[in-house]
């Protein structure tokens, strides 16, 4: 084989460990959720990866149910014409909802799905491999030995990915799978995918705590802007072709929240964090991923971007991420006031 010539230029990007293991992944990565095959197909999903890899962005995410399959082939498609060397970037996708087929055994985490699911991913992205294969949701409907069996597979006989990993499993379900990997000679996942921004804390932070000290278990982190509420792009209604115009129905409830107390509530700390990220030279969506970034049981945060303007603006939370002291840090806690609590510890913590 021929030397490889790289494209690839880290810039000022940070890298952190996938937890446990020795991948590296951008601490910023990108994902095609409603974006990517969903609102947004062709030369725009290109350019998107292509602005995010200049930025030394190496890590993408996508999941066999983002527009029933068509994140997978409109990125897959985006990756071949863009020719990376494969080695140079991680790529991950999910299984468990399916692309939509009605049949009963073309979703969830029975064997036959994780292998079959995970191959028709493949096919649409266009990939020999996936570096992280992720159970999208707990199945309490097949054995927790066959689920580890079922990605042991993927990973040890067939090479269609490195690592699993969970998203949106409780601490409990994790460490069941992890004790099974242990007994039976399986592999055990390694990274969960988590909900985790300013408004919605607990089970990353108090829930997930034994998961990080135990395990170092790792996490790609979603929706650090709340879907783009912490840009502040929602505080005076709904502007058109934002997400909660373009998907009006998945947001209903979201966008009905944001009438009631709690709502009203929320949009004055995003002004508050506002007025904080302008005093430190950023922007309120930098400020929020920036702060996601401070926490170092996050390995990635996963932005979401319609336009190369967005990620161009949110790139810069990595410069401001130097910014927030312990001081500051402790100003965007007043201004939030929801730090979870954890649980008692009877003075003996360690
Ligand atoms: N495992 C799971 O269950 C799960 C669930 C959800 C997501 N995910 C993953 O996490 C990724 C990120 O989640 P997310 O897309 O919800 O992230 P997010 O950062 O909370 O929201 C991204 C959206 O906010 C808007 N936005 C972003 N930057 C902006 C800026 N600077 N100014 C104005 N608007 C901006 C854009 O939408 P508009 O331009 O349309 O307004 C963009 O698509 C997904 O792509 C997916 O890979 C995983």
């Amino acid at each position: 084989m021929p030397a490889v010539q790289s494209a690839y230029d880290p810039k000022d990007m940070k890298f952190r460990h996938l937890g446990p293991t020795g991948l590296k992944v951008s601490v910023l990565s990108l994902g095609g959720w409603l974006t990517y095959g969903g609102t947004q197909k062709g030369e725009i999903v290109k350019k998107c990866l292509e602005t995010a890899w200049s930025h030394g962005i190496n890590t993408f995410d996508t999941a066999e149910v983002y527009a029933n399959g068509e994140s997978e082939v409109e990125m897959g498609q985006a990756l071949k014409e863009l020719g990376w060397p494969r080695d140079e970037y991680v790529l991950t996708t999910k299984v468990f909802f399916g692309t939509g087929r009605k049949e009963p055994n073309t979703r969830g985490l029975s064997w036959k799905h994780i292998v079959e699911g995970l191959k028709s991913s493949l096919q649409r992205l266009d990939q020999p491999y996936v570096d992280i294969v992720f159970a999208h949701r707990p199945d309490p409907a097949t054995p927790m030995k066959e689920i580890v069996e079922g990605f042991t597979q993927t990973i040890r006989n067939l090479n269609l990915a490195y690592y699993w990993g969970t998203s949106e499993w409780s601490a409990t379900q994790i460490m069941e799978a992890t004790q099974i990997a242990e007994k039976y000679n399986l592999i055990a996942p390694v990274v969960e995918q988590p909900q985790y921004n300013a408004f919605h804390r607990e089970r990353f932070e108090v829930e997930y705590a034994p998961l990080y000290k135990q395990f170092q278990y790792g996490t790609t982190i979603w929706s650090p802007l709340a879907s783009g509420f912490l840009t502040g792009k929602y505080n005076n209604g709904i502007p058109e072709n934002s997400r909660f115009a373009t998907n009006k129905d998945f947001f209903e409830n979201t966008v009905k929240s944001l009438q009631s107390e709690e709502g009203k509530a929320k949009i004055e700390k995003v002004k508050k964090l506002t007025t904080l990220a302008e005093k430190l030279g950023g922007t309120v969506a930098q400020l929020s991923l920036a702060w996601c970034i401070s926490n170092p049981n996050v390995s990635t945060v996963i932005l979401g971007a319609t336009k190369v303007e967005q990620i161009e603006d949110n790139i810069k939370a990595l410069a401001l991420s130097d910014k927030l002291t312990p001081e500051i840090l402790e100003e965007i806690e007043k201004i939030l006031d929801n730090k979870p609590t954890p649980p008692p510890s009877y003075g003996r913590e360690r």
